[in-house]
């Protein structure tokens, strides 16, 4: 004899089954749960009906009965189940648990940045502080209060910037010492990191846009042996124990004597190799003692005072520290050659 609510729970398990097989959301299960147990849904419908089951077939579907219920709470828990990925947590389901994270890209610092901070970091500890000026000067604190002839080859219009109104963008740091100076009396013991300009035509080796960090000491009876003490403490503290330094004769018309400085190879140690060009060594910077004109035109007494300066290219420490082998890298943002710092 059929049993009408027996073929009404098979006919709602199959229907439940295709309507939860897709993928689902929250809101379909909920509407499954609501037509299947809630107050006008299936379970409440056939209970009513329960007492017109003639008696020989009350335990049959009653069995069927619970047996059905089981069956939609597994179905739905299931159904759950998958779309939270397992977790119990009911705001879980907000999730997408199968999509792939996004990793955020934290931002870094500029390999000249970081070279810039080393060094700054490393004089300071020798008591230096830090100062700075303008990328736009004035043609007087970038050449003139430098002791620089008319006639110097760097104050070429071809060399230099100029704005035609007294002004240029600074060739170099070395006018910052002039800055610092006029505007205190000495002892002065100051780096000047920042930017600098040149009308170079760019390479591997060249940019129009560079950064030195500039030094300046003023003090009663300073010598060159201070100066080569300062640069072979720089040295190790930068590049390791190991490093040497050499200076040699040179000249610049703010300091006299004059010496351009080289660190031992710090990649072949001084065997010679393609970086140092087979020499041993590797240009680094300029320095000398502070030329006594330089002196009298800031105001302090060259009879009294004396001191040292020096300039390093920041470029060139970086590129020999991380392997660079072309300035252009340190310019162009790519972020493949960024991200490695
Ligand atoms: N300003 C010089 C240059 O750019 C470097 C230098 C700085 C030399 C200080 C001596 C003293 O080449």
């Amino acid at each position: 004899m059929s049993n009408p609510i027996i073929e009404k729970i098979d006919k709602a398990i199959i229907d439940v089954e295709q309507r939860l097989a897709a993928d689902i959301k929250e809101a379909d299960i909920e509407q499954v749960r609501i037509d299947i147990f809630g107050r006008n849904g299936m379970f409440p419908a056939l209970s009513k009906e329960m007492k017109d089951v003639p008696p020989e077939q009350r335990r049959e579907t009653g069995q069927a009965f619970n047996v059905a219920k089981q069956k939609f709470h597994a179905l739905l828990d299931a159904a759950q189940e998958r779309l939270c990925g397992g977790s119990t947590d009911e705001n879980a389901c907000d999730i997408d648990l199968t999509l792939p994270g996004c990793k955020w890209k934290a931002g870094r610092k500029h390999p000249v940045t970081i070279m810039i901070d080393d060094c700054v970091a490393v004089f300071r500890r020798m008591g230096f502080i830090v100062a700075a000026g303008p990328d736009m000067e004035t043609v007087y604190n970038n050449f003139d209060a430098l002791n620089t002839p008319r006639d110097h080859p760097s104050r070429d219009a071809a060399d230099t910037f100029y704005f035609g109104d007294g002004r240029l963008l600074r060739s170099q740091t070395s006018p910052v010492q002039i800055r610092v100076m006029k505007s205190q009396e000495p002892p002065v013991r100051i780096v000047a990191p920042g930017r600098c300009y040149r009308r170079d035509t760019p390479d591997a080796t060249h940019s129009m846009n560079f950064h030195q960090i500039e030094g300046l000491y003023i003090d009663k009876d300073v010598s060159m042996a201070d100066l080569k003490s300062i640069l072979l403490s720089f040295a190790h503290e930068m590049f390791g124990p190991k490093v040497k330094i050499r200076l040699r004769p040179h000249f610049f018309p703010f300091t006299e004597p004059s010496v351009e400085y080289d660190f031992s190879c710090i990649i072949c140690e001084g065997k010679g190799c393609s970086v140092c060009k087979n020499s041993g060594w590797l240009e680094i910077a300029g320095a000398g003692m502070v030329d006594s004109n330089v002196l009298e035109t800031v105001g302090y007494d060259p009879e009294i005072w004396s001191g040292f300066a020096f300039g390093m290219g920041i470029e060139r420490l970086a590129m020999l520290r991380h392997r660079i082998s072309d300035i252009r890298w340190l310019y162009e943002n790519d972020t493949r050659f960024l991200e490695q710092f």
